[in-house]
C-alpha cells in the first residue's frame, strides 16, 4: 500500500471520527439501548408472579402500564399462561419493543412467518411512516435528499450517518472512483457466462467472486474478528480495513455491472472513466463505443441518479435482513452482498419492476384492463408494482419517479406503456379491492417505465436497483458491527415432524409415501430419455 494512499485513508477516518459524534454508535463504545437494557433487567424484566387464577387455554395479556411522568417506574406488559396460571412481566424498551425471549419463561416461542411484527436490530439509518407515506435516511427527507444531493453525498450519508461537507465530499468521491477497476482475472471470469445470461445472476455472482480477490478481507482467512474492534486492536486500523471494503464495493460495482451488460450485447467492456459523476460514469461504460471524448447526457444521468438515491436504502426489507443475517455469521462483505443480492433479485422484492414490464406487455392495450382487474380480484393475478407491507398509503418514492419518468420522457419521448400504466393505477385507485385493501402503487410501479424508456433491458432493472442498495446494505453491515447486542441469526422452528421413529434397512421397507413421489419422476428430456436405454 503506497504511503500516499495511507494518508488518504488516514484523512478520511480523521474526518469520519470528527464527524460522528462520540456518543454515536458507530464508535461501537456505548450503543444507546445498552444502558437502558441493564437497568431493565435488573429491575422487572425477569419478575416472575405465581397465580391462583383459572387456566385458560392460551397466554393472555394481563395488563399494560405506563407512567411517563415518573422516571423510576417502567412500562411493561404482563402476560399469563392459561396452563400454568404463571404471569410474566417483560419491560417495554426503547422503541415499544419487547424482548421475545422473555417468553422463554412460559417455555413458549414467538411464531412469526414473514416477520410480520419482529424487529431483528436497532437502526438509525432510516425510517419509514407507513401511514403517513414518509422515508428518511438518517432524518432527512427522501424528496430532498433525491432533489439536491448525489448518489455519492447519499452513500456517504448512510453509511457514516451525516452528509459530507466539501472536501469530505471530494475524498469519499476520490477514494470510491479510484476503487472503481476490476482485476483482469475478474473480467476474463465475467467473459465466461452464456451470451445470454441473466444479468442479475452474473452480478451476483461475480460479488462473491470479487471477495476471492482480497484475502485481507476474508474473515475465514484471517479470523472471524477481523472487522470488530476490542482489546489489543487498533480502531483506526479496523476502520480502514472496513472503508476499504466499502470503496471496492461502491467503486466496483458499476463496473461489474456494466460489464454484464456489454456481455449481453457482445461489445468489448469499458474501463472507468473518474472525470465523471457515478451514474455518469456507468452510463459510459454501458455506452461507449469508440468516441474518444464521450460524455452521457447529462439530464439523463442525473434523472438515473435520482432513481440510485431513492433506491439506496429501505429499512429492514427482504434483502437488508438477509444481508444483516449473513454479516451475523461474520462471513467477508462481499459474499453477505451477494447473499442480499439474492434475496433483492426475487419478484416479490427487487425483481418487481421487471415482473410490472411483464405484467403491462401482457395487458399490451388499455381495453384489456378491466379483464385484468378483474383477474387480479379473482385472485387469478397479480397487480404487480401494488402493495407494500410497510406503506399504507402511497409509496413516497412512487412519486418521484414519477417526476423523473416526465423528465426522461421529455428528452426520449413518452414510453408508450405509461398510457396503460396510469389508466391501471387510475382504475385501481377507484376500486374498493384495492381501497379496502390499502393497496398503492409502490416504487416499481413506474421505475420499469422509465428504465424501459432509458433503453435498458427488462432483466437489467434488479441490477439497476442492487447498484444503489449495496449503500444501504453497507450501512446495516456497518451498524451490526458496531452493534453490542448483535449475536449471529439462529431463529426458532416450531416442529411438526414425527417424534422418533425405528431405521428399517433399504430392502425391507415399502414404497416411500411421500407427496413428491410424482416430482421424483419429473421431467426427463427427450435427450435424456434416449440416453437412458428405458
Ligand atoms: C409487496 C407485497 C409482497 C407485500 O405483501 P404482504 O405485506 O405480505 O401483503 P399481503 O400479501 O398479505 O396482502 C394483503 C392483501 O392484499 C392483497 N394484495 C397484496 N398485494 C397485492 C397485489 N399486488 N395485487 C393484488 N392483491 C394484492 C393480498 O392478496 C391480500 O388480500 P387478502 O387479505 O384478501 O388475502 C405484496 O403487496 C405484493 O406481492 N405486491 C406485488 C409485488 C411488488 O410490487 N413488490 C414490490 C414491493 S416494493
Amino acid at each position: 500500500m503506497s504511503s500516499e494512499f495511507n494518508n488518504s485513508i488516514r484523512r478520511m477516518m480523521n474526518i469520519k471520527q470528527h464527524l460522528i459524534p462520540d456518543h454515536h454508535p458507530i464508535h461501537g463504545s456505548s450503543s444507546f439501548s445498552q444502558p437502558l437494557l441493564i437497568e431493565l433487567n435488573e429491575t422487572a424484566a425477569s419478575n416472575t408472579v405465581p397465580s391462583s387464577s383459572s387456566v385458560m387455554n392460551s397466554p393472555t395479556l394481563v395488563s399494560s402500564s405506563s407512567n411517563p411522568s415518573s422516571s423510576s417506574e417502567k412500562r411493561y406488559i404482563e402476560v399469563k399462561d392459561s396452563k400454568s396460571g404463571k404471569i410474566i412481566k417483560i419491560n417495554v424498551e426503547e422503541g415499544d419493543a419487547i424482548k421475545s425471549v422473555a417468553f422463554e419463561q412460559l417455555n413458549l416461542v414467538c411464531l412469526d412467518p414473514g416477520f410480520m411484527n419482529t424487529a431483528i436490530a436497532r437502526s438509525s439509518i432510516s425510517y419509514i411512516d407507513g401511514e403517513k407515506g414518509i422515508l428518511r435516511y438518517r432524518g432527512y427527507d427522501i424528496e430532498e435528499l433525491a432533489e439536491k444531493s448525489s448518489f455519492l453525498e447519499v452513500a456517504f450519508l448512510l453509511i457514516n450517518g451525516e452528509l459530507p461537507d466539501r472536501n469530505q465530499l471530494s475524498l469519499w468521491e476520490d477514494r470510491v472512483t479510484k476503487h472503481s477497476y476490476l482485476h483482469e482475472n475478474m473480467v476474463t471470469l465475467l467473459k465466461q457466462f452464456r451470451y445470454d445470461a441473466h444479468p442479475m445472476g452474473m452480478v451476483i455472482s461475480s460479488v462473491a467472486a470479487l471477495g476471492t480477490f482480497y484475502e485481507d478481507a476474508n474473515p475465514a482467512l484471517q479470523g472471524a474478528d477481523l472487522y470488530l474492534k476490542g482489546e489489543g486492536k487498533d480502531p483506526i486500523k479496523i476502520d480502514q480495513l472496513r472503508f476499504k471494503q466499502i470503496y471496492r464495493l461502491l467503486g466496483k460495482l458499476p463496473t461489474i455491472a456494466s460489464c454484464a451488460y456489454r456481455h449481453r450485447i457482445g461489445k468489448p467492456y469499458n474501463n472507468p472513466v473518474n472525470n465523471l459523476t457515478y451514474t455518469g460514469n456507468f452510463l459510459y461504460m454501458l455506452d461507449r463505443l469508440s468516441e474518444t471524448n464521450y460524455h452521457p447526457n447529462p439530464v439523463l444521468a442525473r434523472a438515473l441518479e435520482k432513481l440510485w438515491i431513492i433506491h439506496a436504502e429501505h429499512e429492514m426489507n427482504c434483502s437488508t435482513a438477509a444481508m444483516r443475517h449473513l454479516s451475523s455469521s461474520r462471513v467477508d462483505p462481499y459474499t453477505a452482498i451477494a447473499g442480499a443480492g439474492g434475496a433483492l433479485y426475487g419478484p416479490l422484492h427487487g425483481g418487481a419492476c421487471e415482473a410490472v414490464l411483464h405484467m403491462l406487455e401482457e395487458i399490451g392495450t388499455k381495453e384489456n384492463i378491466p379483464k385484468f382487474i378483474e383477474d387480479v380480484k379473482n385472485r387469478k393475478k397479480k397487480l404487480m408494482g401494488f402493495g407494500h407491507r410497510i406503506y399504507r398509503s402511497y409509496d413516497p418514492r412512487a412519486k418521484i419517479v414519477k417526476q423523473v419518468a416526465d423528465e426522461v420522457f421529455e428528452i426520449l419521448g413518452k414510453e408508450p406503456m405509461i398510457e396503460i400504466a396510469i389508466e391501471l393505477e387510475k382504475i385501481a385507485l377507484n376500486d374498493p379491492y384495492f381501497k379496502e385493501r390499502k393497496l398503492y402503487p409502490n416504487v416499481d410501479f413506474y421505475s420499469g417505465l422509465v428504465y424501459k424508456a432509458l433503453g435498458f433491458p427488462t432483466d437489467y432493472y434488479p441490477v439497476l436497483f442492487l447498484i444503489p442498495r449495496v449503500a444501504g446494505w453497507l450501512a446495516h453491515w456497518i451498524e451490526s458491527l458496531e452493534d453490542p447486542d448483535v449475536k449471529i441469526f439462529r431463529p426458532k422452528q416450531v416442529y411438526t415432524g414425527i417424534e422418533h421413529r425405528k431405521y428399517i434397512p433399504v430392502n425391507h421397507r415399502k414404497p416411500a409415501q411421500t407427496k413428491n413421489a410424482t416430482a421424483l419422476k419429473s421431467f426427463i428430456s427427450p435427450m435424456s430419455k434416449r440416453r437412458s436405454n428405458e
